[in-house]
């Protein structure tokens, strides 16, 4: 959570921070801020609010430096106001620091640091850090960069920060722990970001640190980059960036999410590209291939992850034991890192994560790791932590996701897991010839289906007038379609701040439905295949409690029609693959309620797109 932005070069500086924050707003939106060195001194601007808040008050500042850095927070510590927001100063207003992370023992070392003199202006561990930093310099004389070495193996956390020294204005000193962090290798520039995003249109060059790394960036010397711990020089890996500029823009939508949920179709055929081969009978995934032993071996397969991750981990659950017959379990992350786990050398874990960062996700590997089981992952940004932390695995190939709500990420984590789990029923012999063939052809044209399913957007819009303004709402769904449940509730309250809950739908009996009266609006998926007959006997259930039923239905439904207050109709496809399907319209549902309600979609209330802390 939070996102940097660090210039060095040629050009002004505050136009790429502005352009940069803004690109990585997506990280934390509560607060930003900047600094700039315009060749004699700093100009600070930081505000509560989001990066056009801070582009009103900061254009006064904008100067010709060619030296800056930016910040946009979500807050840990200390709430969201001017004073908190980054970069913070030392006291000597030498040092400006910008940080991404969490410093866990930044109490004992402010006390320590009070006790020296030090005064603090703000509630944050960044201030701590950046006087821990002046400390060292000044007691121990050192140069910057060493100071920094010297502070940060005393400190406990994580952190992705950039540091500079008026004092010394050639260099920012950058270092990694937990959090992200990219140098754009320019021509005589250098560029630092949470992600690449910033400055994509400027370099396809990018270096990204690993964990426990620092580096002086300065355009009077190579770039070195060193282990924090021993001072060991590591080989810069100068790596090709695939993204562009267009796939981090709007494109004419009104909103990323929107965006999101259209590029579905292309994306799931991203996802299977050169994977999937329906006329040759064939699944290819260099990870799983050159791994195959230690999934058919694993006694089970346990999955970890969070959030919409963590619900298709769930769908996996349900298409793993179907189709290859392995044994899954889903965790929480959070919770699996925390409760000592029962883990054997014959387990393989599978971590799903879009961002490849997040805290808890990336927590649970190591300990799986450590315990020596077999770890793969399923990210889809490149060369992400996770992706790095994993011993093998495959991205989704979904391209960047910048709305906070989670949509094509879901569809093609969901398409990466099915073809495991069909290379595995494949090599173990679990499907029939006859159901392998078919479930890849059907896969293949999921894509168009997607499409199609996406032509139900007027009928979502209308539903999402009626509404709107509903307090809550239930989602109901079986078997494979009771993580859609779960996923699509998630959608709407993160979204649209609408209490939702999603459930197993026979579970609706043993408490839930005692919610159901005539303001009650309940989304039921009711795909034909699956257990069809059962979920018409639970909308029966509501129906005969005066509840709002808005179903999702195979296009040709005539039974749930009759029942359903209002229906969306989506193609035929198996069981299996039909969270493809359903999952679309409950997205474009909560996103109308959302946009009907005027609240910001893309960047909701409190949340953050990668959940870097714990
Ligand atoms: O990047 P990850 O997939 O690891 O993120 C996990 C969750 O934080 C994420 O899915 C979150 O729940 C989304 N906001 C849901 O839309």
């Amino acid at each position: 959570m939070c996102g940097i932005v660090g210039y060095i070069g040629h050009r002004e500086a505050y136009p790429i921070i502005i352009k940069g924050l803004k690109r990585l707003e997506y990280r934390g939106y509560d607060s930003a801020g900047l600094i700039l060195y315009d060749g004699i001194d700093l100009k600070l601007s930081k505000t509560k609010g989001k990066v056009s808040d801070l582009e009103e008050i900061s254009k006064e500042i904008s100067t010709n430096g060619t030296i800056g850095m930016g910040h946009t927070r979500w807050a840990t510590h200390g709430v969201p106001n001017d004073v908190n927001s980054h970069p913070h100063m030392s006291n000597s207003g030498n040092l400006a620091i910008i940080h991404n992370g969490i410093i866990e023992n930044y109490e004992p070392l402010k006390k320590e640091l009070i006790k020296r003199g030090y005064v603090f202006h703000s509630d944050t561990d960044t201030e701590v850090l950046v006087n821990l930093i002046e400390e060292v310099q000044k007691k121990e004389k050192l140069k910057l960069g060493k100071a920094v070495q010297v502070a940060l193996n005393q400190v406990v956390g994580a952190y992705a920060i950039c540091v500079f020294d008026k004092q010394n204005p050639d260099e920012i000193i950058v270092a990694r722990l937990g959090s992200p962090l990219a140098i754009g290798v320019g021509e005589n520039e250098f560029f630092i970001a949470s992600d690449a995003s910033p400055f994509i249109e400027y370099t396809s060059n990018a270096i990204y640190l690993e964990d426990e790394e620092m580096a002086i960036v300065s355009l009077d010397k190579p770039l070195k980059i060193r282990k924090i711990k021993d001072d060991t020089l590591v080989d810069p890996y100068i790596q090709e960036l695939q993204m562009n500029l267009e796939q981090i823009e709007k494109g004419g939508y009104d909103h990323f999410m929107l965006k999101e949920i259209y590029e579905q179709p292309n994306v799931i055929k991203d996802t299977y590209r050169g994977r999937l081969h329906a006329n040759q009978g064939l699944i290819q995934m260099a990870g799983i291939e050159d791994n195959l032993e230690k999934f058919l071996n694993a006694d089970r397969i346990i999955i970890v992850a969070c959030g919409t991750s963590w619900h298709a981990g769930l769908v996996a659950e349900y298409i793993i034991e179907e189709f290859a017959r392995i044994s899954v379990e889903v965790e929480y992350a959070s919770e699996f890192r925390y409760r000592n786990p029962i883990i054997n050398k014959n387990d393989v874990v599978i971590a799903i994560s879009q961002s490849g960062e997040t805290a808890d996700t990336l927590a649970a590997i190591k300990l799986a790791k450590e315990k020596g089981a077999f770890v793969f992952g399923v990210c889809n940004v490149v060369g992400s932590s996770i992706s790095r932390e994993t011993h093998a695995g495959a991205y989704t190939h979904a391209g960047p996701e910048i709305g906070v709500a989670s949509t094509k990420a879901f569809t093609t984590q969901i398409t990466v897991l099915t073809m495991i789990a069909l290379r595995l029923a494949k090599a173990k012999g679990t499907l029939s010839n006859s159901d392998f063939h078919r479930y890849l052809q059907e896969l293949e044209l999921i894509p168009e289906k997607v499409a199609e399913a996406l032509t139900t957007n007027d009928k979502a819009k209308e539903i999402a007038t009626k509404f709107k303004d509903a307090p809550n709402c239930l989602y109901l769904g079986r078997g494979y379609n009771f993580p859609v449940a779960l996923e699509g509730a998630l959608k709407l309250k993160e979204i649209s701040y609408i209490h939702a809950e999603g459930y197993p739908a026979a579970e609706m009996k043993h408490g839930p439905i005692a919610l159901i009266d005539e303001h009650m609006p309940v989304v039921v998926i009711a795909p034909k295949q699956g257990h069809y007959d059962k979920v018409v006997s639970n909308i029966q259930e509501i129906k005969s409690r005066s509840g709002k039923i808005i179903a999702v239905v195979t296009k040709g439904d005539t039974q749930v029609r009759e029942l359903a207050d209002y229906v969306i109709e989506i193609p035929d496809t198996s069981d299996a693959l039909s969270p493809l399907l359903t999952t679309i319209p409950l997205q474009l549902l909560s996103y109308h309620i959302a946009v009907l309600r005027g609240c910001n979609v893309d960047q909701p209330r409190n949340l953050a797109k990668s959940v870097t802390v714990e």
